[in-house]
């Protein structure tokens, strides 16, 4: 009988051991939400927000793609309004004025580290922004007519 007890007692206690990480996270809150400083000025983004917040990088990559394959550089969005195809300038410069407060604090909340910015300029608080030499037409790049 004793020994019962003390079998069975020692099963509960591995029990609660085996469990312990569940029952602690259940008891703990979660990490509150980043909060986003919104873009001053500018109210709708190129897509909805809804869109933006779940597949902006698909959106990024088409851009680059349309801009460095195809040579084209203004998107027509939803509303019918003409925008530059540019990270730096439309995303960043245009509406996101601050990436630390915005982009940065998502990613950070995610984990996400985004490696864009080896070669894309971020622009300065004051909306500087250094640009390069104009691209060249799709007809003078090298294979361009294959
Ligand atoms: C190795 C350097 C490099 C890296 C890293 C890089 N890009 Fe680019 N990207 C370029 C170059 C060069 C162009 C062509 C610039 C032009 O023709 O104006 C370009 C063009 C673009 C464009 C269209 C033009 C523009 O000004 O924005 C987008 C959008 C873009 N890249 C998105 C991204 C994203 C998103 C990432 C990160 C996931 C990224 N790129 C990482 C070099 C890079
Ligand atoms: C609401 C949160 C949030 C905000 C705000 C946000 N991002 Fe993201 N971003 C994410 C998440 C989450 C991922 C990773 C998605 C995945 O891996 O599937 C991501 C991924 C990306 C990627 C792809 C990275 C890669 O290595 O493929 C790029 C590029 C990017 N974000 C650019 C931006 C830029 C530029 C801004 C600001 C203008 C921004 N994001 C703002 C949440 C956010």
């Amino acid at each position: 009988m004793r020994n019962r007890i003390l079998i069975l007692a020692g099963l509960a206690l591995c029990l609660a051991a085996l469990t312990w990480p569940v029952w602690r996270a259940l008891a703990s809150a979660p990490a509150p939400a980043p909060s986003l400083a919104r873009p001053v000025g500018a109210t709708r983004c190129v897509a909805p927000v809804g869109f933006m917040r779940t597949s902006h990088m698909t959106l990024l990559a088409e851009w680059r793609d349309r801009v460095v394959r195809d040579g084209v550089r203004t998107y027509t969005d939803a509303d019918g309004r003409v925008v530059t195809m540019s990270l730096s300038g439309t995303c960043l410069r245009a509406c996101h004025a601050d990436k630390t407060k915005f982009c940065d604090r998502c990613h950070d909340y995610a984990g996400v580290k985004p490696t864009c910015w080896g070669c894309h300029v971020v622009p300065t608080a004051t909306g500087a922004i250094v640009s390069g030499p104009a691209a060249p037409s799709r007809s003078s790049r090298p294979g361009a007519a294959l």
